[in-house]
């Protein structure tokens, strides 16, 4: 059985997203172990606790960084967490939070990575006045929004677009992408060469 940790700052679609998609056994052997919030009103956090999850508030006001990583590092590994899902978690990470997952913690991006990194990435694509939108899911390194690539989901940019619209359909593939990029991860069927995520093909 595979042990997800969600980390989350928001409302929480994509987590419940992930949480459907185990209940539906998209994700095989899989559960989620732990959701944990830097912020004690997440909505996310709420509707964890709804569906009987582990969920706890680790707030990071007034803390440096490395120790609040720490605190979550420490509650992730009590959890046995062999996955952490990024699900908008807006802190970056430390370098020894990358470290105590390495190649093991995810994260979904609301643009086609490398453009548009940081805050309302939705927003600042439309505004550029792309055409082509979508998601990335990430595996995480030291840099915003960076990581290896495992996976993105292209939408049409439509002329009736406003920058709301393009986010809610840009969600909509969000929570499909996120399952879909965990289910590969946990396969294991894969390997890292350089940035470029590459699948086995299953001949070796
Ligand atoms: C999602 O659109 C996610 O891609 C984005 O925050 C939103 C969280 O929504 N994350 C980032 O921008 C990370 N750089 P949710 O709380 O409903 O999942």
């Amino acid at each position: 059985m595979h042990n997800l940790g969600v980390l989350l700052s928001g409302r929480g679609s994509n987590f419940l997203a992930i949480a459907d998609a185990l209940s539906s056994g998209t994700i095989p052997d899989t559960q989620i172990a732990v959701v944990i919030s830097n912020l004690a009103d997440a909505p996310g956090l709420t509707a964890a606790r709804n569906r009987g999850l582990n969920a706890t508030a680790i707030e990071a006001r007034g803390r440096k960084r490395a120790e609040h990583d720490a605190e979550i590092i420490t509650t992730l590994q009590a959890h046995k967490v062999d996955l952490v899902c990024l699900a908008g978690y807006m802190r970056l990470l430390s370098p020894g939070f990358i470290q105590a997952f390495p190649q093991r913690i995810l994260n979904i991006h609301p643009s086609l990575l490398p453009a548009f990194l940081g805050l309302d990435a939705q927003t600042q694509a439309f505004e550029y006045g792309v055409q082509i939108a979508g998601c990335t899911v990430h595996f995480v390194d030291e840099q915003l929004d960076h990581g290896p690539i495992i996976l993105q989901r292209a939408i049409p940019v439509l002329p009736t677009d406003d920058a709301h619209t393009l986010a809610a359909r840009i969600l909509e593939q969000e929570h499909i992408a996120y399952s879909e990029a965990i289910a590969r991860v946990l396969s294991g069927n894969y390997e890292v060469l350089g940035r470029r995520y590459v699948p086995k093909t299953g001949d070796d």
